[in-house]
């Protein structure tokens, strides 16, 4: 091919690209697999690889991340970012409703909205191109955040249809519930501390460095505001749907995310819809956005000192109950953490019935001052698990008791410990404990770790509690005539339901030879089913790259562990603890025994030499006798370490044709050496 056909290649592949991934993220249609989608978008990358000269920063190869930020940007906005007035109950909206009403002389249209809650986001396009992404910062000023925007799948890059030539768009990025969920169910699982929630969380990776790590998040966007000065639309609405036409996603009509409304009533309709059915959402709403739909008048109505007068926020009430509180118990989680939890009587609460709720911890127990046998108040936010936010007083038993908490674990009787400063207490029989015990298993066993088909977290608790295994490397001796027939008892995980399963020929095979395919997990993924704490996939990744076995991860001091990506002291403590403890050792060993990979393998890693050691490297632009992947290659393998942009820290960068001029530039600020290809091979022979 020519250079010609090249460019018409990569330019065909990433308008197919673009718009199947509008298809699949915007309007939920896909036309083709994820297996068609990846194969394209694979040449893509080959050819970017091939002819970087060619690559564009709006390409859909962009959403896969990889651009390292060090330092976001300050941007003034052209514009400020306002906030709403917020509104609580009808009067204060029919207030809102008469004010707008005066001024503007005449009836007006409300158009009517969600108010998402997550983090506010001004996306700048010129010419159809996706140009930059900045956050609200104080209002005036926010930070570029652009390369992790990108990563958005639902943010178009490129735009089509009849958009204006220049203009900003703001909506809101949040982080979808179950996918919130699952990111803290691995946490729990590698014994890290929990996200709070979605809005936190987004919030907190939209300030990530690495943007691959943000493209993982699976970040969403809702755009709900257009600035522009020249465009063809008179009311917001229909801003809204000219949006959604040149490939933004906006709000359903069809399932009312949006609407309009004429009047008080209306909009209390809508109101009250969504505050029953917010909770159906696969992402947090806090409230309402009521705007004056007719555009003309948002000029004349004006701003107070900082939010404008055409809009409104209706802020939803948390949805409360009032109910008995039976009993305190408390569950020992994975980890060790103990939770505190309110067994309730029944109560109806948004529409479920409410049995248990959240105490969070003793202090919270000892400030409100719940006592067994209150009244309590129950809350559900945007979390799923209701808490109890105070106690009815008026109704307190004459003779109720303060509430002493536990000293001691409630399943294997260890005293409890409370690290200063944290609020949870722990039960620090890691090794002994059962549900620790379990947990681990359970981890060890799971799809991003060992993923042992035909095992669940069933089978391994009744293995358990039978005396079959009491760590996970007793799975790889267990034999077919261990495991036949053998019966147990299943309770849910609140002691409650009650059944038996006894361990059938197909299930024993299935778990025996899910249990064989195993010894050949990679090494990376071993250590992380290890379980260390703090040790969660990616560290374990990095880890195993830098250490290549588990040995040489045993035999490292903090400050040679501290050397490798990622880690810093609170997890070079904790691999430290977990080599301390014979049991851990022995487990290992046990592990090695049974023929799992504790060392890497991959050949292609294999170590050269250490001229590179401690020097960290970046590379652009294109070679003659590597390629970038093999360049990259080349210098781990001689011990140096390749990242993403230019610091400080960074000790040489390798030009190679058509290294970006920013790049240059950067280099030639910080006075950071820039070698040529030669000077590199020069550097390692
Ligand atoms: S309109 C000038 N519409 O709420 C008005 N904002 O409290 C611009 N928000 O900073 C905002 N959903 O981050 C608008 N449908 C929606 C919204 C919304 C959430 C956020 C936004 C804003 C904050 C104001």
């Amino acid at each position: 091919m020519n250079t010609e056909d090249i460019q018409a290649r990569m330019a065909s592949l990433a308008a197919d690209l673009n718009r199947h991934n509008h298809l699949y993220y915007v309007l939920n249609k896909p036309e083709i697999s994820d297996y068609e989608f990846d194969q394209l978008l694979k040449e893509l990358e080959k050819l970017e690889e091939e002819y970087p000269q060619f690559a564009d920063v709006n390409s859909p190869t962009s959403r896969v991340g990889g651009d390292i930020t060090n330092k976001f940007e300050k941007v003034k906005h052209a514009r400020p970012m306002l906030s709403l007035t917020n509104t609580y109950n009808e009067e204060e909206i029919s207030e809102w409703v008469e004010r707008v009403v005066k001024a503007a002389g005449k009836p007006v249209t409300y158009a009517l909205e969600l108010k998402y809650d997550g983090v506010a986001i001004s996306i700048f396009y010129e010419n159809g191109k996706f140009i930059r992404a900045v956050t609200r910062g104080d209002g005036e000023t926010g930070e570029d955040v652009s390369a992790n925007v990108r990563t958005i799948r639902s943010v178009p890059l490129t735009l089509h249809g009849d958009y204006p030539e220049s203009f900003e768009i703001r909506g809101e990025i949040f982080l979808p519930r179950d996918v919130f969920d699952a990111l803290n169910r691995e946490r729990e699982e590698s014994g890290e501390e929990l996200y709070a929630n979605p809005r936190n969380t987004a919030a907190g990776t939209l300030k990530q460095q690495d943007s691959g790590e943000v493209a993982k998040r699976k970040l969403d966007c809702y755009l709900y505001f257009i600035l522009s000065d020249k465009h063809s639309f008179r009311r917001h609405t229909e801003g809204i749907h000219q949006a959604a036409s040149w490939g933004f996603k906006v709000p359903s009509e069809k399932e009312q995310m949006i609407s309009h409304a004429t009047d008080v009533k209306e909009i209390m309709n809508f109101i009250h819809h969504w505050d029953k059915k917010r909770f159906g959402l696969p992402f947090d709403i806090d409230g309402v956005v009521i705007k004056v739909d007719e555009m003309d008048m948002w000029d004349e109505l004006g701003m107070t000192a900082k939010s404008p007068r055409w809009a409104i926020a209706y802020k939803f009430k948390a949805a409360t109950a009032a109910t008995r509180l039976n009993k305190i118990t408390y569950q020992v989680g994975r980890t060790g953490a103990i939770t505190p939890v309110a067994n309730l009587e029944p109560v109806l609460l948004a529409g479920t019935r409410v049995k248990r709720a959240s105490l969070h911890n003793a202090d919270q127990i000892e400030k409100l001052d719940i006592r067994e046998g209150d009244i309590v108040f129950v809350e559900k936010g945007g979390e799923i698990i209701p808490k109890v936010t105070g106690v009815d007083m008026n109704k307190r038993e004459l003779f109720s008791q303060p509430h002493s908490y536990i000293t001691h674990c409630p399943e294997c009787k260890t005293p409890l410990i409370r690290n200063e400063g944290e609020a949870l207490h722990y039960c620090p029989n890691e090794t002994g404990c059962p549900p620790q015990i379990i947990g681990r298993m359970d981890h060890f066993i799971s799809r991003k770790a060992m993923n042992i088909e035909g095992l669940g977290t069933e089978t391994i608790t009744g293995l358990y509690r039978k005396g079959i295994i009491s760590d996970a490397s007793d799975l790889y001796v267990l034999k077919y005539d261990d495991l036949i027939g053998v019966e147990f008892t299943i309770t849910d995980e609140f002691g409650e339901n009650e059944r038996t399963r006894t361990l059938q020929d197909k299930s024993v095979r299935n778990m025996l030879s899910g249990i064989e395919a195993s010894r050949n997990v990679p090494f990376e993924r071993v250590l992380f089913a290890l379980g260390i704490r703090f040790v969660g996939e990616t560290v374990a990744r990095k880890l195993a790259r830098h250490f290549r076995s588990l040995d040489k991860i045993r035999a490292a001091t903090r400050e040679e562990l501290m050397a490798a990506d990622e880690v810093g002291e609170k997890i070079a403590d904790s691999i430290l603890v977990w080599f301390s403890d014979e049991r851990n050792v022995r487990m290992a060993e046990k592990l090695r025994d049974a023929g799992l990979q504790l060392e890497s393998v991959e050949s292609g890693e294999s170590v050269v030499s250490d001229k590179l050691a401690e020097k960290t490297f970046v590379v652009s632009g294109v070679f003659s006798s590597f390629t970038r992947d093999g360049i990259k290659q080349s210098i781990e393998q001689n011990g140096g370490k390749v990242v993403g942009s230019i610091s400080k820290k960074t000790s040489y960068v390798v030009a190679g044709e058509n290294m970006g001029p920013e790049k240059r530039k950067k280099a030639e600020e910080l006075g950071i050496p820039v070698l040529s290809e030669q000077d590199y091979i020069n550097l390692i022979q």
